[in-house]
């Protein structure tokens, strides 16, 4: 077995040395967006079935999973969905994670459009952070994007409440070709005069249900070049092991913008994420085909313990490297890859 003992935690590492740092809970499979790369009306219609609220895992669950993470070296959680703010009494989550001590880090991916009314018993809470998508300032644009016709504004207004109210912030902007590539450089204007950090994803195959090509992917490097040339960047140095986006700063200024290029430039050797779905099912990479049932495990009368031996073991085993993988494989992969509302991105 790969570890390392100290007191509180025994911190396991992975097939490829990756440490366990981040574990990304997804409360709800629900969405009031129908975003095309995520959750096409045609698919997740009215009568689709979303989980029932028994198979969801319950707050006081998710605390108890969040505790056994922590003694394999989980430091930072982050809260997805579907969107997170459609689970009720979500605060309450909040506080229960924040009175855990070795949690450093307490972050929320929200689509922004309940962020208004939510923000200060988000912050009150505990929690740190937002990262708020938004793929366009363009009202028809975004409207079609999402699916909803929500406006713009309505995602303005719940960053500029989660800026007052003193959570850190940060935009996801997903580009895609032929869609939203026209609003790159407005988009890095408008959040550079905010002083927002912005940060540009390379549109990806994940689920089974968003007909993604490659070809509909605009690389990070295009990206970065089209706003140096309106707007000088230099490059800012990583923050932590692992970290996602590769970041730069505005020239004589401390905004920054990043780029998360999981197509183009993949960063699975540091890949220190696992993710657990509403519905209690761990995965171990975005693009993965197999979850593993710990609701059972959570409900079967299982000991703290037991749960922590069987963590350990399947982090312990973990190869997967899909990002790294994918751009040699000839027709991607053929089994089922588990849903993005399931398990937030
Ligand atoms: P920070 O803690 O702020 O660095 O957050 P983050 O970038 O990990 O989280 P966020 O939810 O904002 O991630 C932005 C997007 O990056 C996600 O929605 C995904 O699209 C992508 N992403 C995050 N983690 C991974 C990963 O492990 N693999 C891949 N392929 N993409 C990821
Ligand atoms: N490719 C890239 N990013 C995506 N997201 C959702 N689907 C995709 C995709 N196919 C982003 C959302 C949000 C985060 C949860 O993941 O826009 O920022
Ligand atoms: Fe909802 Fe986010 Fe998926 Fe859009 S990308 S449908 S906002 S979960
Ligand atoms: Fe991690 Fe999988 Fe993303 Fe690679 S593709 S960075 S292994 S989640």
């Amino acid at each position: 077995m790969n570890q390392e003992q100290n007191n509180q935690t025994t911190k396991v590492v992975d097939q490829s040395q990756r440490p366990l740092r981040d574990l990304r809970i997804s409360v709800t499979d629900k969405c009031n967006f129908r975003c095309r790369y995520c959750m096409p009306e045609e698919i997740f219609h009215k009568d689709y079935q979303f989980l029932q609220k028994d198979k969801l895992l319950t707050f006081e669950e998710m605390e108890r999973m969040v505790r056994v993470f922590v003694q394999l070296g989980v430091e930072k959680i982050r809260l997805t969905g579907g969107e997170p703010l459609l689970r009720k009494d979500l605060p309450v989550l909040i506080e229960k994670i924040n009175q855990i001590e070795q949690i450093k880090d307490i972050a929320l991916t929200t689509n922004g459009s309940l962020l208004k009314k939510h923000a200060q018993a988000l912050k009150d809470a505990g929690l740190h952070r937002v990262s708020v998508s938004l793929d366009s300032l363009d009202d028809e644009r975004f409207g079609r994007i999402n699916g909803r016709g929500i406006s713009v504004s309505t995602v303005l207004a719940g960053i500029e409440e989660a800026a007052r109210v003193g959570l850190g912030i940060k935009v996801n902007m997903v580009v895609q070709k032929g869609v939203n590539d026209q609003d790159i450089v407005p988009m890095a204007r408008y959040f550079a005069e905010q002083g927002h950090t912005l940060r540009f994803i390379e549109f990806m195959d994940v689920g089974n249900s968003n007909s993604w090509e490659l070809n509909q992917v605009v690389p990070s490097r295009q990206i970065l070049e089209m706003i140096h040339e309106e707007m000088p960047l230099e490059p800012v140095a990583s923050d932590y092991f692992g970290e996602v986006a590769k970041r730069y700063r505005y020239q004589g200024s401390d905004t920054e913008i990043g780029f998360i290029s999981s197509v183009t430039q993949a960063f699975c050797s540091s890949c220190t994420r696992a993710r657990l779905s509403a519905e209690g099912f761990l995965y171990m990479c975005l693009f993965a085909t197999k979850g593993y049932d710990l609701r059972t495990s959570l409900r079967d009368g299982t000991s703290d313990e037991g749960l922590f031996r069987y963590l350990r073991g399947l982090w312990d085993g973990r190869t997967d490297r899909y990002s790294e993988e994918r751009l040699s494989m000839t027709k991607g992969i053929s089994d089922k890859k588990v849903e993005m509302s399931h398990i937030g991105g």
